[in-house]
């Protein structure tokens, strides 16, 4: 009886998504587009094989591989199942271009992050589209405007800090922890007001501990209810989870508090501390759980982010030693002090950055939903030239990373870190290079992060003399997180300058 039901159910989806798909493929034909090549599913009706393949290159550390052999065989974009859903990927640099730029308004995130996040971040910048992000992105630009020129002092205790627990003997130092203490403590001291100060142990007033631990369980919570879906729902009955999110909410609140009263007591020592982006915020609103949501929705896409984009630039220096020389060179040429001017002369110091972040990018994949129906200009017909027909619903993965590999837009030497090609404005493609995404939802903080990984660089590059890759794995292997990291760190040694 059961297997009977079975069948007929089967029949009847099979049915269903015959119909289905001629009038989708009517569809592609009326508005004059071809339709995109799809992956060879074994499983056509769920996709299970592709989403196996999937989570087994990320175990293993290589989907970045994986992506690209795929794109080697089905063209820069193509069409897949994902649990009954039609996702699409691409790598394409004008499809990229017209999801961020050009058909933003139809390419939306709300959906696909509002349900698994909003307990624990509330309503924000990130996690929000239409009139609600209009006006968070309204209040944050003058403020991140400013922290790209005001925050470089706070950072140079800190940076003194660091030098000091590089060792000096030529041993061997994971830069990726040192780099993320750093980077955890000015990120939670511009964003809240009160750093975590893990870089130096002992130097917190507060269980920072404790807050960090809260805070990643809260974390995975969100994971499980993306995994949840519909049923997210559920995953509010986890009372650890409740209360980790509550440890997080109430460090917040208390420095919401304190920031509200400095500004209503309009006191002198406001002037005093150091450029502060909930100080900012309260001369807006006072509305705390407002702030509560915004300081949020910034601190989840910044945790981690800067220090493994500046990690990543010593994993490749450390195999390009002659970068380093040549770094040096420019680097010493300028003894001023360390400031923002300083930085914007050192052209090489920016080139090496850039081209960082084109190869490896603390994220390199990113996921929108066409909330109407829409016309992308590539991966149609036979060499994928011709536009395609997305439907409204459909999920797009942009594979930014592959983009950033493209030797169609980078030539033939795409694969390697050549900080030189920055040299020619004409050898970089206009639309094909992404680290902070584009358009009207391209990273808010894009300049002050190039500052301070600017900044650090040229430190480091002061201080030592030489540096020299101590991992004996010579290949970058991925560890997901938030962000993508390096999973065996960056382990360096450096050379006093004598
Ligand atoms: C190397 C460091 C960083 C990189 C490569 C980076 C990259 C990105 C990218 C690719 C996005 C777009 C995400 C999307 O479209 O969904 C983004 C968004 C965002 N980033 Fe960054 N980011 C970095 C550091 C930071 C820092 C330090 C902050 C804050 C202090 C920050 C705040 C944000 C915010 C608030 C958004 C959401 C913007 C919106 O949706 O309108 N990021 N970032």
């Amino acid at each position: 009886m059961i297997a009977w039901i079975f069948i007929v159910l089967l029949v009847f989806y099979l049915v269903r998504k015959f119909f289905q798909q001629r009038a989708y493929e009517n569809t592609i034909l009326k508005h004059g587009c071809s339709p995109p090549p799809q992956y060879q599913h074994k499983d056509p009706i769920l996709g299970i094989d592709l989403f196996l393949s999937t989570v087994r290159s990320i175990s293993a550390g290589n989907s970045f591989i994986h992506s690209q052999s795929l794109f080697g065989k089905y063209g820069k974009t193509f069409e897949t199942n994902s649990f009954g859903k039609r996702v699409l990927l691409t790598m394409d640099s004008e499809n990229i271009h017209a999801i961020l730029v050009t058909l933003q308004r139809k390419f939306l995130v709300e959906e696909l992050r509002i349900r698994a996040t909003e307990n624990f971040l509330g309503r924000g910048v990130f996690n929000t589209d239409g009139p609600s992000w209009e006006h968070s992105r309204a209040l944050l630009r003058p403020i991140f405007a400013r922290a790209q020129i005001s925050n470089l002092g706070h950072l140079e205790a800190r940076v003194d800090a660091l030098i000091g627990l590089i060792p000096r003997d030529g041993s061997t130092v994971d830069l990726l922890p040192l780099l993320k203490r750093l980077f955890l403590d000015t990120s939670t001291e511009f964003i809240f007001g009160e750093s975590v100060n893990t870089l130096v142990p002992g130097t917190s007033s507060f269980d920072a501990q404790n807050f960090l631990g809260a805070f990643d369980t809260a974390l995975k919570g969100i994971g499980i209810r993306i995994v949840l879906g519909r049923l997210a729902f559920l995953q509010g009955i986890d009372t650890h989870w409740k209360k980790a999110c509550q440890v997080v909410h109430s460090f917040i609140d208390r420095n919401i508090d304190v920031a509200i009263q400095r500004r209503n007591r309009n006191s002198q020592d406001s002037t005093k501390r150091s450029f502060v982006l909930l100080d900012e915020l309260v001369k807006e609103t006072q509305d705390r759980l407002y702030l509560r949501s915004q300081l949020l929705n910034i601190f989840l896409p910044a945790r981690d982010s800067t220090a493994i984009g500046i990690a990543n630039v010593f994993f490749l220096i450390a195999r390009h030693p002659l970068v380093w020389d040549k770094l040096r060179a420019e680097v010493l040429n300028n003894d001023a002090p360390v400031n923002f001017e300083t930085l914007k002369s050192m052209k090489y110091v920016r080139h090496v950055v850039n081209e960082s972040l084109r190869l490896i990018a603390p994220s390199g994949r990113n996921l929108r939903l066409a909330t109407e129906d829409c016309i992308l200009p590539h991966g149609g017909g036979a060499d994928g030239s011709q536009p395609i027909f997305v439907q409204k619903g459909t999920e797009v993965m942009f594979v930014f990373r592959s983009m950033h590999y493209d030797e169609d837009l980078w030539g033939e030497d795409a694969d390697d870190f050549r900080p030189e090609r920055w040299e020619r404005s004409d050898s970089i493609p206009q639309h094909g290079y992404v680290p902070f995404s584009a358009g009207g939802r391209v990273c808010p903080a894009q300049q002050m992060v190039l500052t301070e990984c600017a900044y650090i660089l040229v430190r480091l590059v002061r201080e030592f003399e030489k540096i020299e890759n101590r991992d004996p794995e010579e290949s970058f292997i991925e560890q997901h997180k938030l962000q993508m990291e390096s999973r065996n760190g960056v382990k360096v040694a450096f050379t006093v300058a004598t």
